[in-house]
């Protein structure tokens, strides 16, 4: 008799964001005339820079002809990309990163959750509380935790991010293998400095631990004495794989592209405690499992370093940080505390009460859509997110409705 994966049923029962986009729906049907303004999901709306539609273009009309025509791509990515990748993202900030370090694949929900596999079923896993949910559901969905009790899944540590401790969390008491972080962090919007991040970095190399470092939002760090990638860190290319994105920086997340960097030096130990290269299993993962990024959305993503790309970029960067700014200074107004929206697209407010609850006065009162921070973990809940990824129009008008809300 087929049997399902038994872990699928410890899931909640939905994603978070589908959960949302079922109250919007019920919401919209219910009320047709009343126009919605989505600040929840961290989706981006501006539209895609010109040298990104010039590049995809002049990459459709070269698979036109005979000599420009590309079939299957090298699975980890076209070099011209990667050797971009390495160059301007990396080697220009001082981080030793080679192209042959660096995967091309469709998104970094996908790697951030693909990831897991080429890890043991027992190793203890820790991961930030309010987190992005992938972390762990994938987790979940591999067998690596008991039942859901309580708000949390047993078996996983929680790095709890906390309004005491500046929602930085603080390491682990007991011993982990395996170490989710994320800065700029999705949902709260926290920076880490170079020194919170060696000290993680001192750690995952006393404990031969991995961290997997998610960095989908560096682009939107202000300061540049704010470390933009993990591999800034001394010693990280012995313990980290960075997660980063096209989707947030350049509006790729219709269009799909992203990467990941495993570095060379990084090892994993098999059963007699043999050193396996991490680089080596991720590289027979990704292309057992993924065919590569189409050629046109590669060309469109190397089109970013181009010096007009890098201006175009920071131009939609900018246009969506002067949203983040004026969200936090509304709340604050509002008596709200706050962070996140100085180095991040995101605003994590302190709301208080049950963000569910928050989030249908919002929708229902001023037709504005908010994350509830309860679905992100149980520190998040007596929080709500809001998103900066909008037009400048459209937050101005949320943010009215909103202060008419909670202001009455
Ligand atoms: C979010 O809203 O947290 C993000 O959009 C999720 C994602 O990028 O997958």
């Amino acid at each position: 008799m087929i049997r399902i994966n038994p872990h699928f049923q410890k899931l909640q029962a939905s994603y978070l964001f589908s959960n949302i986009a079922q109250r919007v729906a019920a919401y919209q049907q219910a009320n047709p005339d009343k126009p919605l303004i989505k600040m929840g999901i961290g989706d981006v709306t501006e539209p895609l820079p010109e040298v990104c539609r010039t590049a995809m273009k002049e990459a459709v009309d070269e698979m036109g002809t005979r000599d420009g025509f590309h079939g299957y791509g090298p699975e980890q990515g076209y070099a011209f990309l990667r050797e971009a990748i390495a160059e301007n993202e990396y080697q220009s900030r001082g981080c030793d990163i080679g192209a042959d370090e660096i995967f091309v694949s469709d998104g970094s929900k996908c790697d951030s959750g693909n990831i897991q596999e080429i890890f043991g079923t027992d190793i203890s896993v820790a991961v930030p509380d309010p987190v992005y949910p992938v972390y762990v559901d994938t987790n979940v969905m591999a067998g690596r935790t008991g039942r859901f009790v309580d708000g949390r899944f047993e078996g996983l540590t929680y790095l709890e991010a906390t309004p005491d401790n500046g929602y930085t969390p603080e390491l682990p008491e007991q011993p982990v293998d395996l170490i989710y972080l994320c800065f700029p962090n999705n949902p709260t919007g926290a920076v880490a400095t170079k020194e919170q991040l060696q000290r993680w970095v001192d750690y995952a190399r006393q404990h031969h631990a991995i961290i997997l470092f998610d960095a989908a939002y560096q682009a939107f760090i202000q300061d540049d004495a704010l470390p933009h990638s993990i591999f800034e860190i001394e010693g990280a290319k012995q313990c980290a794989i960075e997660f980063r994105s096209f989707s947030k920086n350049a509006g790729f997340t219709g269009t799909r592209c992203a990467f990941t960097v495993v570095p060379k030096d990084l090892v994993a130990y098999d059963p007699e405690n043999n050193e396996v290269p991490v680089r080596q299993l991720w590289s027979r993962r990704h292309s057992t499992k993924f065919n590569g990024v189409s050629y046109p959305v590669q060309r469109a993503a190397a089109a970013i370093y181009s010096q007009a790309g890098k201006q175009q970029v920071q131009d939609l960067v900018q246009g969506y940080m002067a949203n983040a700014r004026q969200i936090r200074e509304t709340m604050i107004e509002l008596g709200y505390d706050c962070v996140g929206g100085d180095h991040a697209p995101y605003v994590w407010i302190r709301t208080g009460g049950n963000s569910w609850d928050f989030f249908d006065r919002l929708l229902n009162e001023a037709g504005v859509v908010c994350t509830p921070g309860a679905g992100f973990g149980k520190c998040g809940e007596g929080h709500i997110r809001l998103s900066a990824f909008n037009s400048a129009v459209k937050t101005g008008e949320a943010l009215q409705r909103i202060r008419e809300v909670l202001s009455r």
